[in-house]
């Protein structure tokens, strides 16, 4: 069995599937390892590096065939019409495959014939949590989150107190504390600063509090829905939700904005005119920009300023450490591979749960309700 590893072409995409520390991972598993020349480049890992690790360098010039060729083809974004239609009956590709939004990946796997396993779609089962990229992903740019709110504020985050008297801790607030939020608490407490968050989702309170921070409670319905995930709320419930948090939002040095719901625009929590009310020098984080923003007026990639505080929009967070994000993903990647071998060959069993939940295109057929629906609108 052969798994290639094509270089990224998404402009931002730092990122690599497989990093040369886990090739002998795949390798006992039964695949030959295939990389396209420079795919690890941002990551920091060689062709050179692949080599001694046992896999083998395709040049630029030979990587159609080593997409035809391949049963097993592992990137962490989409791969592109002309290479999906390339790939064999029965193989595999694994990515973060959006079913509604990347309608050319979908139609070029369904004419090869091929399956594309996502793991936008992988089910949060115990089972699952090694193949979870979603998490390892939250959990960099959680991380990253706080560190960027860290380096732009013009204060220390801890305690200090010195002979020229005592410098208070900053205060952090937290919106959205599923994985990435958590991380960000996290990170927040380890460099010293009072935290406190909130969710919509009840069960997240203790999460909070076991990191040692403060959960914030608004007196508001909570609102959990299918899989543990949050529900989206109607317009004037999220307005009263804004009300309630202005305060918190006006009395913290820095807000790291994290909020999502699965499929639909990120809700937004923070508006222009709580922004402006925040201190001069504050710093709000906002991870939710790519899909809307939880901050009125983020731009995903840009530092925007309001007034006196800036407002930092994330863009391809996890590519800005690409070298742990990797690693996590390369793990994840081996764990979901592992699912699709049977008998030294791979094989997709629609039956296991975890590809029944991921498999956007199994052997052709497109399975996923919102992937058929995108095919059909642009056929
Ligand atoms: P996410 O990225 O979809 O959303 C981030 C957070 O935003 C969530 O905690 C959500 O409740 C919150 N949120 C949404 N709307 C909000 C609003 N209006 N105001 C405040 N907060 C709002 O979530 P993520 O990080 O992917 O986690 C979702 C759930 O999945 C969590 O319950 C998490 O514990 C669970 N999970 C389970 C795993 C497993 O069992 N294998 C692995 C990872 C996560």
């Amino acid at each position: 069995m052969r798994v290639f590893v094509p270089a990224e072409t998404r402009v931002g995409e730092r990122r690599v599937a497989i990093l040369p520390q886990v090739v002998s991972k795949f390798t006992q598993l039964g695949f030959d390892v295939h990389v396209q020349s420079g795919a690890g480049v941002h990551a920091f890992a060689s062709d050179a590096a692949y080599r001694d690790a046992g896999a083998t360098v395709i040049e630029a010039a030979h990587v159609g065939g080593a997409f035809a060729d391949a049963d097993a083809i592992a990137s962490v974004r989409p791969l592109d019409y002309q290479h999906a239609s390339r790939m064999k009956a029965e193989a595999v590709s694994i990515s973060f495959l959006s079913p509604a939004a990347d309608v050319e990946t979908v139609r070029g796997l369904r004419d090869a014939g091929a399956t594309g396993l996502s793991f936008d779609l992988l089910p949060r089962i115990s089972r699952a949590q090694s193949m979870d990229a979603l998490t390892s992903q939250a959990l960099v740019t959680g991380y990253r989150a706080a560190v960027v709110a860290a380096d732009h504020l013009p204060r220390f985050f801890p305690l200090f107190m010195t002979a020229a008297g005592t410098v208070q801790a900053a205060k952090v607030l937290v919106l959205g504390a599923g994985v990435a939020g958590l991380q960000a608490i996290a990170t927040a407490k380890r460099l010293g600063a009072r935290v406190s968050a909130y969710d919509v989702r009840p069960a997240s309170a203790d999460e909070v509090r076991s990191m040692g921070a403060v959960f914030v409670t608004l007196d508001l319905e909570q609102l959990e829905g299918a899989g543990g995930y949050a529900r989206e709320m109607t317009d004037d419930r999220a307005a009263h939700q804004r009300e309630l948090l202005a305060p918190y939002v006006a009395a913290s040095d820095v807000v790291i904005t994290t909020a999502s719901i699965p499929g639909r625009e990120a809700p937004l929590l923070v508006t222009r005119s709580m922004v402006e009310a925040m201190s001069a020098g504050s710093v709000v984080v906002d991870l939710a920009s790519e899909s809307g923003g939880n901050v009125e007026g983020s731009v995903a990639g840009e530092g925007v300023r309001f007034g006196e505080v800036l407002v930092w929009g994330a863009r391809d967070v996890a590519s800005q450490m690409p070298v742990h994000a990797s690693q996590l993903y390369s793990m994840n990647v081996f764990a979901l591979l592992g699912l699709t071998v049977a008998d030294g060959s791979v094989f997709v069993d629609p039956q296991d749960d975890v590809i029944d939940g991921c498999a956007v295109v199994l052997n052709g057929e497109v399975r996923n309700e919102a992937a058929r629906t995108a095919l059909l609108g642009g056929e």
